[in-house]
């Protein structure tokens, strides 16, 4: 089914995959099998459309060339042929204070309104401008390729995340000056700060204008979308109307769109059915699932802690209950990130030693990847899964859970403080800064009744069902006028 009139250039800091070479020194695609590549990769692949991004190479060890996808390859990606794919390189002190210097060190916490963990640096937001710019002229010359070969197309050019927040006014110009007719969109899978935080960046004005060089922009919920309106009114004195979500910018009007993204839900369910057995001490243990990247916003200390809480005052579940946390290494030449693996491992060390028994230790720790059929069998297996970040744009973790649940219901625990929270009103919300209620949740949730399990697994799965993934890229479409005739009619909208 085609879904765009047309055709979709996607540009993102990363590739939907990286490329390393083989154990033969050969290149080729290592698939990361994120929700947005799954939903994206098959439009542009049907549009013949464009994907720019990182390749996950420096330009000291890269060619520019990429591969074809193996034979074999099942991916979402597998149609993307090696000239739809044009790959950013560049030399890695560049990069590195782009992406670790600027997104990660200064956007990241900023955004998720940790201002104290970000640090504000000239050159690196210098670095940060420039790395846009090259992405920026990638793009331009994507745009060009596709009007080249169909000059009657309108390319649908779609900029992904904090790492792009600066390159749309170059794209804008570059294809004014060349008469390449685009549209343009941006959408931020992070939240979007309120005006005070906002405010601290000393580049403010500079970026806000640099994502109102977009046609439409697109936030997961109301609240980063109202956020976002009231620092352009603030801070650059635009006129906006908060019922149309409109913002008015040197003469043009820039739409703002709330567009909760979510996961290919059957996938998932299709995982779940045919996934192992978790292996578990006994027939009556119950399990505690924590799935994260290892993130200071995932608020994984505040649970780790919180399970101690739960083990002291309920020493009941000793024994009974397992957590199982699987954290996913991530930006590890981070400092930040470095000091909290080694806070985690010495807190879980600490629980684990001081209430194991002969035959269980109430934490199972997996710092690493698991396969998805392994991170199936474990959504589905465990009797909670405790999602609680600190802040958090959508969470799709939680979404995840709730459509492997095939089996004996289980129970969400969900932060307030996640996207998620606002819409999955059937989990049990906990803040994670209260630790001693934290504990009780986790308790309620361990010995809730199976007819309220079921009532509240069912509504949370029929939600998500009917609101997955697909639904948010034909809404996200839609505000862009490319939804194709066909998908309005076979699809919900
Ligand atoms: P974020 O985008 O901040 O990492 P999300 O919860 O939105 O948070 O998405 C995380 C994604 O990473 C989910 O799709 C999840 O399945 C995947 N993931 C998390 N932990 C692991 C793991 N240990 N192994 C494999 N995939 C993981
Ligand atoms: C979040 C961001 C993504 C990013 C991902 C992994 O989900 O919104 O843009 O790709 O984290 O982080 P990394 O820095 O490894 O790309």
């Amino acid at each position: 089914m085609v879904l765009s009139t047309s055709p979709m250039v996607v540009v993102a800091n990363r590739l939907p995959f990286i490329l390393a070479k083989d154990s033969k020194g050969q290149l080729v695609r290592k698939q990361c099998a994120g929700g947005l590549v799954t939903a994206v990769a098959p439009v542009v692949v049907e549009t013949e459309g464009l994907w720019v991004g990182w390749s996950g190479l420096h330009e000291e060890d890269s060619t520019g060339e990429i591969p074809e996808a193996d034979p074999n390859d099942q991916s979402p990606t597998a149609g993307l042929k090696s000239k739809q794919v044009l790959p950013v390189c560049l030399p890695k002190k560049k990069f590195d204070d782009y992406y670790n210097g600027c997104c990660n060190a200064t956007f990241w916490p900023l955004f998720h309104s940790m201002p104290d963990r970000a640090v504000f640096q000239a050159d690196k937001w210098e670095a940060y401008r420039q790395v846009n710019e090259e992405f920026a002229m990638l793009t331009v010359e994507a745009v060009k390729k596709l009007v080249n070969s169909n000059p009657e197309c309108i390319p649908l050019v779609w900029l992904h995340d904090y790492h792009l927040m600066m390159a749309a006014n170059t794209i804008r110009e570059r294809c004014d000056e060349l008469g390449l007719p685009i549209k343009m969109a941006f959408f931020l899978h992070i939240p979007f700060p309120s005006w005070d935080i906002m405010r601290l960046f000393p580049w403010d004005d500079e970026l806000l204008q640099g994502i109102l060089g977009c046609d439409s922009v697109g936030f997961h919920v109301e609240d980063y979308c109202l956020n976002f309106i009231d620092c352009c009114q603030r801070r650059l004195g635009c006129r906006v109307d908060r019922q149309q979500m409109l913002v008015e910018h040197n003469n043009r009007s820039v739409s703002v769109h709330p567009l909760p993204i979510s996961i290919p839900y059957e996938r998932f369910v299709n995982l779940a059915e045919k996934a192992p057995q978790v292996v578990k001490n006994h027939d009556q243990e119950q399990l505690l699932l924590g799935v994260d990247r290892l993130d200071y916003t995932k608020g994984l200390v505040h649970r780790i802690k919180a399970f101690e809480t739960l083990l002291q005052k309920h020493p009941e579940h000793i024994e009974h209950v397992t957590f199982l946390q699987v954290a996913v290494p991530s930006r590890t030449d981070v400092k930040e990130y470095q000091e909290l693996k080694e806070e985690l491992d010495q807190l879980i060390g600490r629980i684990n030693g001081q209430f194991s028994t002969p035959n269980w230790s109430p934490i199972r720790y997996i710092y690493g990847c698991v396969s998805q059929d392994q991170l199936a069998a474990f959504y589905r297996d465990s009797s909670v899964a405790v999602v609680t970040p600190l802040r958090d744009g959508m969470n799709l973790v939680a979404k995840e859970f709730v459509a492997c649940q095939t089996g004996e219901p289980g129970v969400l625990i969900l932060s307030p403080f996640a996207g998620a929270g606002t819409t999955m009103h059937e989990a049990l919300l906990v803040n994670p800064y209260e630790t001693n209620e934290f504990a009780e949740v986790i308790h309620r949730a361990l010995t809730m009744p199976k007819d309220e399990r079921e009532l509240r697994m069912k509504q949370l799965r029929r939600r998500e069902r009917e609101r997955d993934v697909n639904f948010w890229l034909r809404s996200f479409l839609k505000t862009v006028d490319c939804l194709s005739d066909d998908s309005v009619t076979q699809g919900r909208l």
